[in-house]
């Protein structure tokens, strides 16, 4: 689905990615390990179109992103849940959602509604608070729920377990697994490493830009430099 290919970019004399390729195929769930600064955002920046890319190219469905403005790359079906779950603090629980799904015909809306109230009883029970009452817990699935009101092809995370309690984050991952589905993929930007390589098929690791290892997440739980620098050193 989505094809990253020998990309660089970065931030002005700063050049953050260097030569960088990646793919997520269909049905997969793909994690991106690496420490604090590694370039984690600014790789899913530079997919969605936020940063242009200095060298390389990114494809998704077969078409070329680059030069391609974030707002059509999303309509295309390539969704972004940004880093620190930027909802609508004084818009209701239901608004935020019909808010990310402003482009789509009222019926369909309904229906996608639907679907993410099932994902989520805990909105649904909250569809009319406003988001800014809401945990933290209850922010990341509200910002979740605003990408998946679009029925995206592929989704992109950053960070969705940041500075949320173990047992939040077991329910965040839990219902990634749960939009685990053929037709779809998932790129999923982690600092909890352990986690990410439980739920995801296949991941990349970062270190200053550039892919420093990748493969099987099931090896990579088992690779000594992988469960020295991300597991604590414990397997
Ligand atoms: N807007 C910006 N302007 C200049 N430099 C930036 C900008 N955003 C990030 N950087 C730099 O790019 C590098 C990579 O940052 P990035 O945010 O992509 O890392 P990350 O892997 O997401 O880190 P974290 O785990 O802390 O989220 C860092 O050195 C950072 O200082
Ligand atoms: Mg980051």
């Amino acid at each position: 689905m989505l094809h990253v290919d020998a990309v660089s970019a970065g931030y002005g004399d700063i050049q953050v990615l260097t030569d960088l390729s990646l793919h997520v195929a269909r049905g997969e769930i793909v994690a991106i390990v690496g420490a604090n600064g590694a370039g984690k955002s600014t790789l899913l920046r530079t997919i969605m179109g936020s940063l242009p890319a200095r060298r390389g190219s990114v494809r998704f469905l077969g078409e070329a992103l680059t030069g391609i403005a974030p707002h059509r790359i999303a309509a295309a079906g390539l969704r972004l849940v940004p880093e620190g779950r930027r909802v609508f603090a004084t818009l209701t629980v239901e608004e935020n959602l019909r808010a990310g799904a402003y482009l789509r015909a009222r019926a369909t809306v309904a229906q996608a509604l639907g679907r993410v109230f099932t994902l989520f009883p805990d909105l649904a029970e909250r569809r009319n608070q406003l988001a800014a009452t809401l945990s933290g817990g209850q922010q990341q699935m509200l910002a979740l729920g605003r990408a998946l009101v679009t029925e995206p092809r592929m989704l992109m995370l950053d960070e969705p377990s940041l500075g949320l309690a173990p047992k939040i984050v077991e329910e965040i991952f839990q219902k990634l697994a749960e939009l685990r589905s053929a037709e779809s993929g998932i790129l999923l930007v982690e600092q909890n490493a352990r986690k990410a390589l439980a739920l995801a098929d296949r991941a990349y690791v970062l270190e200053n830009g550039r892919v420093v290892l990748e493969g099987a997440a099931s090896e990579l739980c088992r690779n000594e430099s992988v469960v020295n620098a991300y597991l604590g050193g414990e397997a």
